[in-house]
């Protein structure tokens, strides 16, 4: 980038610094990662430079280090965490292991307001994470800021436009945190406010375009927000007769949703999408399975067959083509224990045939620094409609997953002495329960739960249910999802009903799913609520057809969520469209938090 007008954030490993950028582009200001290893010269073009945090110590041997010059190049530094320790040992202070191992929020007492905090209230919520701290400032440098556990939790060499946060201004759990970068990057650094989405685009399209040469473009796209937003842009940067995406139709998808989004694309013209049909195969490549795991597992692996034999066919020559994908900055972080970067997300980006390309430098991924959110705001300014854009999270393998599926044997302990606990809590809340014989996945911890529902059945504003759901699973670790009852009145028998994945109950699940998402679309709730997945349960409620779990959340990122109360309107909505489908016999909601539920059903 040859802009001047950006800061130049050091990388030190860790997630901080891409995070920090982020930060940046949200003040309108340009901003690039560096790495410790650049020379002196990349850091000459730039207004400032900030020091991310990461996961090393200073004292450690080989722990990332920058040249102590950059503090005579004249810039504003900013140090954040690791990077305003090593700026302090840099400089001849000390850090040491301190006493305490600060972690979580903490209040930081301002002493001097300007120019780092000005603006803000003496007091401020901020987010700690360190072992490390420094214990001797370096020469003209004096504590802006401290907490209880550390003296030297901010620091200025003002003279200089030096400045040590050992906390984490770029996470939102420092709430004041973008305020404060604001005051680095737009009062000390004097940057410009010349960053918009509208530019990225341009520039993002010259980098395509340097890369890729005279080379073409192929394209997975499964028609979600990140292959739409990367495919458009793609076809901005080389047109439509250089970009080739396939779309690959499991039968999982949602009600004609494969043919909706060829339309759609079509419409703003991509010419060159392709869909292959390839439902016949995975409908027999399930067949027989209940376990979800294995349903996964086989879904995976027909899908990498599929992927292959089409990469085959069209025998693409390595000289001509490049590989694009939809790779979004949090999809690169995703731990290697991550229950999914095995079996979807690497079956998309990474099956051994484009690991090849990968590894040769023949994939691009225009995406790759951006959050969800910025995504769906690049995707608005390249002219992709807002249902588009603002399509809900969808798993790889659709629908299967939302479609449980049972031998119709329960292997479970006593459910009649957990019945007669979770009775106990529910009668507190003047409520009946009742629990229900089958096991869905949910998580407490890191560890994975595979244990029952129990629904409550009653009146009650929102607020109580809650409560009541979180200690019942709290109290009866069998129960590890709490679920409240909208269709029939109220429960006589349950039956768990043998059923595998056909296109009968898929085909249902997707008219229950089509109700569900018209009703959230008209009623505007698309972008309020993060996720909302549709459930079938083969549970048989008062001699019934089987029952529709309603799954709404709100969430940051998938990693924790909230159940998402819905409007009673909406609710009663849905529940009589739902009622009248043939083959469903009653209706619940599921009022269990991430964790200890999952946001999907398995
Ligand atoms: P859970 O159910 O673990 O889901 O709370 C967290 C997020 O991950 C999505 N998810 C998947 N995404 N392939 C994907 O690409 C999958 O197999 C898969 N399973 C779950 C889920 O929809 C939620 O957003």
């Amino acid at each position: 980038m040859e802009n001047k007008n950006k800061i130049i954030v050091i990388d030190f490993g860790g997630q901080t610094a891409n995070l920090i950028c982020r930060r940046i582009r949200q003040l309108n200001v340009y901003s690039e990662i560096g790495l410790p290893s650049d020379s002196l010269n990349n850091l000459k073009d730039c207004k400032g430079i900030i020091l991310s945090g990461g996961p090393s110590s200073v004292n450690e041997q080989g722990a990332p280090k920058v040249s102590k010059e950059i503090f005579k190049l004249g810039k504003p530094v900013l140090g954040l965490c690791y990077g305003h320790q090593l700026m302090c040992q840099l400089l001849e202070g000390k850090v040491e292991q301190g006493k305490v191992k600060e972690f979580g929020t903490a209040e930081l007492e301002i002493e001097t307001e300007k120019p780092l905090f000005e603006g803000l209230n003496h007091t401020q919520t901020v987010w700690m994470s360190h072992g490390d701290t420094v214990k001797e400032l370096p020469q003209g440098f004096k504590a802006i800021g401290k907490t209880s556990d550390c003296n030297t939790a901010a620091i200025a060499n003002t003279e200089k436009n030096f400045f040590g946060l050992q906390f984490h201004p770029e996470v939102t759990h420092t709430p004041n945190g973008l305020k404060i970068l604001e005051n680095f990057v737009l009062g000390i650094c004097k940057c410009k406010k010349s960053w918009s989405m509208k530019n990225y685009i341009e520039m993002k399209c010259k980098e395509i375009k340097e890369q890729v040469g005279d080379r073409n473009v192929f394209l997975l796209a499964s028609g979600g927000v990140d292959s739409t937003v990367a495919l458009a842009l793609l076809h901005k940067a080389l047109g439509s007769k250089r970009v080739y995406a396939l779309h690959v139709d499991t039968g999982f998808m949602r009600l004609n949703e494969s043919n909706w989004v060829g339309r759609q694309l079509e419409k703003l013209g991509f010419g060159n999408f392709h869909i292959v049909n390839a439902e016949k195969e995975f409908f027999e490549c399930v067949q027989d399975l209940v376990d979800p795991e294995e349903k996964r597992k086989a879904i995976g692996q027909k899908f990498i067959d599929i992927q292959n034999r089409e990469l085959k066919n069209l025998d693409l020559n390595p000289e001509k083509w490049l590989l694009g994908q939809g790779t979004i900055y949090p999809d690169t972080i995703e731990t290697a224990g991550s229950k999914y970067a095995a079996t979807i997300k690497t079956h998309h980006n990474r099956v051994d045939s484009i690991k090849k390309l990968v590894d040769a430098g023949l994939v691009v991924e225009p995406l790759n620094l951006l959050y969800k959110d910025e995504v769906r705001e690049l995707g608005e300014e390249l002219g992709l409609s807002e249902k588009l854009v603002w399509r809900h999270p969808f798993p790889g393998p659709g629908l299967a997953i939302r479609c449980l599926c049972s031998s119709g044997i329960l292997n479970s302990e006593d459910l009649t002495n957990i019945q007669k606990r979770a009775e106990v809590i529910a009668k507190e809340f003047g409520l009946q329960t009742k629990v229900l014989p089958i096991k869905s996945v949910g998580v407490q911890g890191d560890a994975r739960t595979y244990a029952l529902p129990c629904v409550l059945i009653g009146e009650g504003d929102w607020k109580m249910f809650e409560k009541a759901s979180t200690k019942i699973t709290n109290e009866i670790k069998e129960i590890n999802r709490v679920l409240r009852l909208f269709a029939p009145d109220t429960i006589d028998s349950v039956e768990l009903i043998k059923a595998t994945l056909t296109r009968k109950r898929i085909s249902l699940l997707q008219q229950a799913d089509n109700i569900v998402m018209r009703a959230v679309a008209d009623a505007d709730l698309m972008r309020d609520i993060w996720q909302f997945p549709t459930v079938m349960v083969p549970l048989a409620i008062n001699g019934g057809g089987e029952s529709i779990v309603l799954r709404p959340v709100d969430s940051m990122e998938a990693m924790t969520a909230r159940f998402f109360p819905l409007d009673k309107k909406v609710l009663q909505k849905i529940t009589n469209e739902v009622m009248a489908l043939e083959g469903i016999g009653s209706v619940l909601f599921d009022l269990t938090n991430k964790p200890p539920g999952t946001i999907e059903w398995e």
